[in-house]
């Protein structure tokens, strides 16, 4: 009798998920802190019918040159630029993701960033704890209102819509947006408009980028983009890192051509402790923690090990990044 499929899972992800993992594999869970050296993965790639990605995890051609009985990479994340989606339909491996039950939790952390950021609220928080707390300044920690002004969405998928809907109707925002896409739906429900790139830039008094990151995205926050914005401009990054050049966001608060940036992700990650972004009074950072709710990691637990079993087993991926792959998989 054949045994178990054989698993790679790269980190100890919620139970939810890794008890349906272990119930149908034989899996093998790295359970260090840290992710696997790529060298790791390379050595147990060979051996493995499915596996379990992070999104630390590099998932490229010459490493699937040595999974030849590889059928699925299930991703523990949305984002999914850390597997070369191509490289794997070529060869017939089918790879999912973890979309929807993550977008409350990242819109919210967007939010969470908008108004810290435009409210100085670690600031302060620094402030008030090393005792430089004197009095009640009227001059003193002015930061920018919310209501009525404009949100700016790029890439208004379900993330950077559930970001204008709260925007929208808990403040009374007016939403732009840029995508290749339109997207109907919030252009009837929030008065959403598409625009494009310099309007974005020069209209937004917050701007908030929800892009995937590929070619055509990659550094689309440049130093020419950010000259572009408001001074009392507020940016919130709660996609990937390298959507904005970092150097030049760094240079962007320092000089005040705008306002205050809120940040979930870097380039890289973590920033390296001399990053000139660290030394800033008007940058809140996150470390990547936008989906990390209980409810939510447990969510992606389930959607990750449902697309693994799926992969494995023939069936179509609950959420299928590369469905073009159906008549060729392995
Ligand atoms: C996190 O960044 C994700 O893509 O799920």
């Amino acid at each position: 009798m054949p045994g178990k499929p054989k698993v790679f899972v790269t980190r100890i992800i919620p139970e939810a998920g890794l008890q349906l993992v272990r119930e149908a594999c034989e899996a093998e869970i790295w359970n260090e802190p840290l992710p696997p050296p790529a060298t790791v993965i390379a050595e147990k790639i060979p051996s493995c019918d499915g596996l379990v990605s992070l999104l630390t995890d590099r998932i490229d051609g010459p490493l699937l040159e040595k999974a030849s009985r590889l059928k699925v990479v299930s991703n523990f994340a949305v984002g999914f630029n850390n597997i070369d989606v191509n490289a794997c339909t070529e060869r017939g491996i089918c790879v999912g993701n973890t979309p929807g039950v993550l977008t409350d939790a990242t819109a919210d952390m967007a939010f969470c960033l908008l108004i810290a950021a435009a409210r100085r609220v670690v600031e302060g928080h620094q402030y008030t704890v090393s005792g430089r707390w004197k009095t009640w300044e009227p001059l003193g920690h002015l930061g920018q209102d919310l209501a009525g002004r404009t949100l700016g969405v790029i890439g208004m998928g379900r993330i950077g819509s559930a970001l204008a809907r709260r925007c929208q109707r808990g403040w009374d925002m007016k939403v732009l947006y840029h995508d290749v896409y339109a997207n109907e739906k919030a252009e009837q429900d929030l008065g959403a408009r598409k625009v494009d790139l310099e309007t974005i830039l020069a209209e937004s008094d917050f701007l908030s980028l929800h892009a995937d990151l590929n070619d055509s995205t990659r550094g689309i926050i440049s130093a020419q983009a950010l000259a572009k914005m408001k001074k009392s401009a507020v940016l919130i990054n709660t996609a990937r890192g390298p959507l904005v050049d970092q150097k030049a966001l760094a240079e962007a608060l320092k000089t005040g051509t705008i306002f205050a940036a809120g940040l979930d992700v870097t380039d890289p990650e973590p920033p390296a402790m001399d990053d000139a972004l660290l030394k800033l009074p008007n940058v809140v950072i996150a470390p990547h923690i936008a989906s990390a709710t209980i409810d939510t990691r447990n969510n992606m637990a389930l959607i990750c090990a449902r697309n693994l079993i799926a992969g494995i087993t023939g069936q179509p991926l609950p959420a299928w990044v590369n469905p073009e792959v159906r008549n060729k998989r392995r």
